[in-house]
């Protein structure tokens, strides 16, 4: 470093900088997740009210383990596989992945920092807790969810921890 000048210095320094506010700027459009969208409208009514399933059919984790999973291809070629059971262009898409094996890269909208622990089995098989309480009505949803319903934040976390008498204490939640 002994031989830069200082405007070397200054252009190195402020080239970091640079660097690290990309970085910053990436990572909070990459978590503030406002908008997404999905590559197949999913509907989440027709399932619902017409197929008469239940959301363990598809999320079938959810009483049991910390994640609720979204479902694979292969839950949906049990259904979708040559004939198609509706007029909907969305599930002639579907037929195509079903057709090419190709995965279906759902985005997550739900979502915790690795650093934060957070149970399915807790609060819904134990705690009683509805879907809805954090998700919405979402049996109604004639189209994937764009945000969070509820957002995730840590102090929702806690504000509902304590309305319901549960710790707060900070390695509560994080782990
Ligand atoms: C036929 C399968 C199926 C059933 C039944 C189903 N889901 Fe889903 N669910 C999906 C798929 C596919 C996605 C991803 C696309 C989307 O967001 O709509 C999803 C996404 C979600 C998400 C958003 C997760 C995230 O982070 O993006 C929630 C919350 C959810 N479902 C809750 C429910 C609830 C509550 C029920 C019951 C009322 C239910 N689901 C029934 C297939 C299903
Ligand atoms: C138990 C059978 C069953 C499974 C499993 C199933 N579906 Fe369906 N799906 C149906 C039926 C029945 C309809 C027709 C509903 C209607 O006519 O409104 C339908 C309709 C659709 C439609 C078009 C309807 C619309 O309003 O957009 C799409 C898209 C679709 N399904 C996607 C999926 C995806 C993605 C999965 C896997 C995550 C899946 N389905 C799993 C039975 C199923
Ligand atoms: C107390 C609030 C709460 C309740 C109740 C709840 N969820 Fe969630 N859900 C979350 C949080 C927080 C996340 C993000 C978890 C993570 O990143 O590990 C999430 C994520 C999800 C996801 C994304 C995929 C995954 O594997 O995490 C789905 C699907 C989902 N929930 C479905 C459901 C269903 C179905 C029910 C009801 C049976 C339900 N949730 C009840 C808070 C809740
Ligand atoms: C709608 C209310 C509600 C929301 C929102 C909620 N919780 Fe909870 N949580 C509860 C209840 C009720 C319990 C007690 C469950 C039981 O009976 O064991 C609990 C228990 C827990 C526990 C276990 C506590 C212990 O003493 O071991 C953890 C960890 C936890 N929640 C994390 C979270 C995190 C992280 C979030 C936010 C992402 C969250 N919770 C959001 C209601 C909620
Ligand atoms: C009920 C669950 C819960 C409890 C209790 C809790 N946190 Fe958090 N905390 C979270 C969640 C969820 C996030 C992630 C929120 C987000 O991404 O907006 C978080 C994020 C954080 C962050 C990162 C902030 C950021 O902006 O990324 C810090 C630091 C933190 N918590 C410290 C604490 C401390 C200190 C305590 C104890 C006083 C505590 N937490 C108690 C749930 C909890």
């Amino acid at each position: 470093m002994k031989s830069m000048t200082p405007f070397v210095k200054w252009t190195v320094r402020a080239g970091a900088a640079a660097g690290i506010l990309i970085v910053v700027v990436v990572y909070l459009a990459s978590t503030s997740g406002d908008i997404v969208t999905q590559p197949i409208r999913y509907s989440h009514k027709a399932h619902m009210e017409t197929a008469g399933m239940t959301c363990t059919d598809c999320h079938a984790s959810v009483l049991t383990s910390s994640s609720a999973s979204i479902p694979s291809l292969e839950v949906c070629s049990t259904c979708h596989s040559d004939q198609p059971l509706s007029q909907s262009a969305e599930e002639v898409k579907l037929l195509e992945f079903v057709k090419k094996e190709e995965l279906i890269l759902w985005q997550r909208v739900y979502h915790v920092p690795d650093h934060v622990y957070f149970s399915h089995r807790r609060h819904v098989t134990k705690a009683g807790l509805e879907c809805k309480a954090c998700h919405g009505d979402v049996s109604g949803f004639t189209e994937p969810v764009a945000s969070q319903f509820l957002p995730i934040t840590m102090e929702n976390c806690m504000q509902c921890h304590r309305e319901n008498n549960v710790s707060n204490d900070c390695l509560t939640c994080h782990r």
